[in-house]
């Protein structure tokens, strides 16, 4: 009747738990039930040549114990040694006199260091599913129900244990598993926290960085129009419409962000342009006029070594060419002038149209218009402006006036 309570216990025992509480209750219970003062469990550790026992937990009713981690190599010249590795159950009665034919001997040095003296052992292995050794249990000094002893363990002692020796070494694999997954599930935890701060790092050089790329250009931008009376918020201006007409066009969301920040630089080549004819005050003579006009060669050549600037590039290009192929630098006409460029000179021309200069004050919103959709004495919308940017201009023209008014003049 008590061995089926105790065999029903160790199957309670095999429920998940924690190796460590598993393994000190496994040992517990042999004692209790063999009636050894002592004992130590061990499991085995490590991988082929590595093979080793190590001690999961040590128990003793008389002296107490200190936490020495005790790893026995795994060979027959220790008992648990020697039950690991035959899974053999070993019977010794007197641990001071085991026959020397024996393969084994007893280690001494932990009685004389406990002041302790063990005499009787039984030493059993713990076998898994596969009758595979996956442990070693060492029981010492046998007492009776009187306390008497210590006496030899018997068969019958053994017999009341091993017969559950599966279900606890099942017990003991699953817990020692479990407990390999959670490690390692807390390496992988540990790899993710590493892996997401190294991405938000990441993340935060990128945004550095493509706010450097953002102030570079625009700088870059301002200073090229510096001596053309425009300010700041002129090139501010000039990406808000480019971006709202790209919006309008419905291009893809890749090239209306890259022409928001591309618009500005149409003037670029003007750096490379001489200022005496930049800031001249009356109208130019023919070679002046020629090298203005090369303005838009200038700007491509400084912007076409960046991959970034690829639309810049085509925008500085581009953005005197005419509809009607009358523009330069190179006369293109109609499809043929990048869309980029198109909207672009669109854009210039309503805040040209829309900013005071030294010779005529600025143009309300109305006249801007009207010039684009009409024409006056001095331009030729139709032949200037790709017919839907300008259709799309006078459907939405509400628009750019906000945007003259949002970023100011
Ligand atoms: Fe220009
Ligand atoms: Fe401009």
């Amino acid at each position: 009747m008590s061995v089926l309570l105790d065999f029903l216990e160790f199957i309670e025992v095999s429920r998940p738990q924690p190796l460590a509480e598993l393994l000190s209750r496994v040992l517990l219970k042999s004692r209790q039930l063999t009636g050894a003062e002592a004992g130590t469990i061990f499991v085995l550790r490590g991988s082929r040549s590595r093979r080793r026992l190590e001690a999961a937990d040590a128990q003793n009713d008389l002296v107490s114990l200190q936490s020495i981690p005790i790893v026995i190599p795994l060979n027959e010249t220790s008992i648990a040694g020697y039950v690991a590795v035959t899974g053999e159950t070993v019977f010794i009665d007197d641990l001071y006199a085991i026959p020397g034919e024996k393969p084994f001997s007893f280690d001494p040095s932990f009685d004389r260091r406990l002041g302790y003296c063990s005499r009787s052992m039984l030493a059993f292995p713990l076998l898994n599913h596969d009758r595979k050794v996956i442990g070693v249990v060492q029981l010492i000094n046998r007492r009776d129900g009187e306390g008497k002893g210590p006496l030899p363990f018997k068969a019958d002692q053994a017999d009341l244990i091993l017969p559950f020796n599966h279900i606890v070494g099942s017990a003991v694999e699953r817990a020692q598993m479990l407990e390999r997954i959670e490690a390692q599930n807390i390496r992988l935890k540990r790899r993710n926290v590493q892996l997401q701060s190294q991405r938000e790092k990441i993340a935060l050089l990128k945004d550095q960085t493509e706010e450097a790329f953002q102030l570079s250009i625009s700088l870059l931008a301002r200073a090229a129009e510096i001596h053309d009376d425009n300010t700041a918020r002129h090139v501010k201006r000039v990406n808000e419409y480019s971006w709202f007409m790209a919006t309008l066009l419905d291009l893809p969301r890749a090239f209306c962000d890259e022409i928001r920040y591309s618009a500005q630089l149409h003037d670029v080549g003007k750096m490379s342009v001489n200022v005496a004819i930049l800031r001249k005050k009356g109208s130019l003579d023919e070679e002046e006029r020629r090298e203005m006009q090369r303005h838009p060669i200038y700007g491509y050549q400084i912007l076409s070594a960046s991959d970034r600037l690829k639309m810049a590039a085509e925008i500085a290009l581009n953005h005197h060419e005419r509809w009607d192929g009358g523009g330069y630098p190179h006369g293109r006409k109609g499809a043929e002038i990048p869309v980029a460029a198109r909207i672009v000179s669109l854009a210039d021309i309503y805040d040209a149209l829309r900013s005071p200069r030294p010779y005529k004050d600025g143009y309300s919103h109305e006249r801007a218009r009207d010039i684009l959709l009409e024409g006056d004495e001095r331009m030729d919308p139709k032949g200037l402006l790709d017919p839907q940017i300008r259709g799309l201009f006078v459907e939405q023209h509400q628009g750019f006036a906000e945007i003259w008014d949002r970023v100011g003049s």
